[in-house]
This record gives C-alpha cells, structure tokens and sequence, in this order.
C-alpha cells in the first residue's frame, strides 16, 4: 500500500546525517521511538477525556475516543504481530470483531453505527489492550531477523500513519459530539487557531503541462501515485483562505435560501438538514457563536471559515463568482509557493472527485482496502488542519469525504478563471 519502508524521519525522528551510514541497532531505535512518540500523541489527546466523554458516538460518521484508541491498536495487531510475529498472543479473541473498521478480508466486525453501544470494554480496558501491543511491537522492532525488517518497518510505518489519521478524527469527532451537549464542554481551555497569514488577493498559475502527485523517497499512501502529468489550464488562485466575515456576508445575503446557488443534491441538503451557518454555529441574541476545542466562542470574522461541507463550498464560491481549485491546481499552485495556509489551518475542498490517478494500482491483500475502495461519490480536501498531527502533512496528500460532511476542519480557498 506504501511505496517500500523509507523512515522514521516524519515523526520527527532523526536518523542522524544522511552522509552516514545507520547501523541496523540505530534503524531499530529510531522505529522504536517514532512508534512510542506517536502512540503517545493519541493518549495526550485523549488524556482530558473522561470515560464517559470517551463512549459516545454523536452520529453514524463519528467514533468514540475509546474506539479511535483501540481501532488503531488492533490495526497494529492485525496487519503486524500476527503475521510477523509467531509468538504473538492476541490480547481478547473478541477485540477484532469490535475494533476491525472496513476490512471485509481482515472478517466481520462491529456495525459502524454502533460502535457507541459497546461500553466494555471499558476504556481502562482499552488502555490495557494499547500496553500489551505497545510491548509487542517494541519487541518486535528489536527482535524482528534482518531479512524481514523492511517488510516489518514498512507496514509499521504505515501503521504510524494511519494512527495519526485517527488522532485528527479522534478531536473532530468529540468536538461534534460537545457540540451537541448544552453545557459547551471544553476540551482544551488553551486550545486556539493559528493565526491566519493574513494574505491578499489572487497569484497567478501559468497554463502548462504540470506533474501531479508524490515524489522523493519519503513515505506515501498509495493513492498519491503515480506522479503524472495534468493539464492545467491558466487561472488565478487565492493566496489565503475565506474567512468568517466573508461568510457571514453570505448568510446575511441570504446564500443558505437561495436555490440558484446550490447544486441540486446540495440544496436537498440545506433543506434535510435546515442548514442556515457552518457546522458548529449557533446564532444568539448577540450574533453567532461557534463550537471549539476550547468551548464556545463568538465567531472571529477574522478567522477562517471551518465545518463547511462540500456543498457549502460550492455555493459560497458561485455566490463569490468564483469557483473552487481542482486538485492538481491546488497542489501546482501550493508546490510554486503561491498559496499562504496550505497547511495546518483548515482542509481546503476542491472540485476534484476522489478517483484513481492514471495506472493506480492499490496493494495486495486486506491493506489494499485501506485507500482505492473508496474511490467513488466523495470529494476531494487538500492541505492539512489544525487537527493534523505534525509531520502528516504531504504537500501532494490526498484527503477525501463525501459532499455534505462538515464535521472535520474543512474550509475554503477560491479560485477564478478568465
Ligand atoms: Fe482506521
């Protein structure tokens, strides 16, 4: 599923001068300590969650905390300790059945609408279950015959960044699920956005022949290949994100009743689901509010628009009289310098449908599920958020929901043509 084992060296890891040579003990350690930086990262973001925040799951495209946390453990069990690890013994026979996500090879598993049924094991449970393969898979960096190392590391690594994956959604999903309880829970006191470039206007991309996709060495999914040549066609491309004052004007302009600006599945959304604002906002007496990390906030018009869906994007965009990037004119635009808050800040939809690049091929065996499966009806984010760990971050990085999801740290970035 990942191009061959490449490093540590994403999760911050250094392997010590390229000019010299690693010796195998010094790869083995710096796994090790990629492996034990970002299990931990999970428990520290799910450290000020109590048990109870950790069970609910406030909708069918959401998990609970304790879920993300066992789900990622059992990837590591599943796809690593049992096939390269003959002394392995599994934690609970049971556990596969509640913690497989969407591998139909890996066997059955748990409805993903009621993954917030199960309330044992109990989060202590889980956090008993992490040690045990934590130990395991240590041992087996430390232990693993040379001849097997590469094939280890690689699906390890891939294991890292698939639990980073999970880190984003594990803050994404429990700040839906505060955002339906009354009391405004908070999650982080401290938690803030970072702060936006403050860029202006509009940078110009040259119409050309560009290469699209990941490149170098270092580590990739696979839906990021292969690098290919797309036509891009002459246009101009924001140089920062919308902001919530632009997006207030176009509530008070009246964009969420305005049929002409919506896509047809879009406005039967607005209608289903009685948008009137993004994700998270509440309209008070004083003006709207929005649901954060750090509890409920009024809403910066300064800051970027977030927990807009796919559907939003596109009608704020006509209503703008201009449109969104597509995806390979995202990533040439980003890979020029010309775009400020590519990353870290707010997923950025364009207009691209998620599909294969030309001669994508997934992997062989249950890990093949993991990206090529989902090829069809979602579209496709570019960047990163404020939620993504440090490090996931791929300037050629696919992410991919379908139209109106809004739970995640989505937002927008314009585009115009002549
Ligand atoms: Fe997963």
């Amino acid at each position: 599923m990942a191009r061959t084992a490449t490093s540590p060296a994403s999760f911050g890891v250094a392997l010590g001068p390229a000019s010299k040579q690693q010796s195998p003990d010094e790869v083995r350690a710096a796994w090790a300590e990629a492996f034990r930086r970002v299990r931990a990262e999970t428990e520290a973001r799910a450290a000020p969650l109590s048990p109870e925040d950790q069970q609910i799951q406030s909708m069918a495209d959401a998990s609970p905390a304790k879920w993300h946390r066992a789900h990622v453990t059992w990837f590591f069990e599943q796809f690593l300790l049992r096939p390269h690890d003959p002394g392995y013994k599994i934690f609970d026979e049971r556990f596969p059945f509640l913690f497989n996500s969407y591998y139909v090879a890996a066997g059955p598993r748990q409805a993903r609408p009621q993954r917030g049924m199960i309330t044992r094991p109990n989060a202590a449970d889980v956090t008993a279950y992490r040690a045990h393969v934590d130990e395991a898979v240590v041992r087996l960096i430390e232990s693993v015959p040379a001849g097997d190392a590469a094939r280890v590391f690689s699906i390890l690594e891939i294991g890292l960044h698939h639990e980073q994956q999970h880190q984003e959604l594990l803050l994404t999903d429990i700040l839906h699920a505060f955002a339906q309880n009354p009391t405004d829970p908070v999650y982080d006191a401290q938690w803030r956005l970072p702060p936006l470039s403050q860029a202006q206007g509009f940078a110009e991309v040259t119409s050309g022949i560009e290469p699209v996709g990941h490149e170098g060495h270092g580590f990739c999914f696979d839906n990021e290949l292969p690098r290919h040549d797309e036509l891009i066609a002459k246009l101009r491309i924001a140089r920062g994100l919308v902001t919530n004052g632009e997006w207030l004007e176009f509530i008070d302009a009246g964009g969420y009743a305005t049929p002409s600006l919506w896509l047809s599945d879009g406005w039967a959304a607005v209608e289903a689901e009685g948008w009137e604002a993004p994700g998270h906002w509440r309209r008070e007496e004083s003006g709207w509010t929005q649901m954060t990390l750090a509890g409920r906030r009024t809403v910066d018009p300064q800051g970027p628009v977030l927990h807009v869906s796919y559907y939003e994007a596109d009608a704020f965009a006509r209503f703008a009289g201009k449109h969104l990037p597509s995806e390979a004119e995202w990533e040439v635009a980003a890979r020029a310098g010309l775009i400020d808050d590519a990353f870290g800040i707010a997923w950025q939809w364009t207009r691209s449908a998620y599909l294969s690049y030309p001669g994508y091929r997934a992997a062989e065996g249950a890990l093949g599920e993991y990206n090529g499966k989902f090829m069809v009806s979602q579209m496709v984010l570019r960047g990163s958020s404020v939620a993504t760990p440090m490090g996931h971050e791929r300037v050629s990085y696919r992410n991919f929901f379908y139209p109106p999801a809004r739970w995640q740290f989505s937002g927008v970035r314009l585009a115009e043509f002549d």
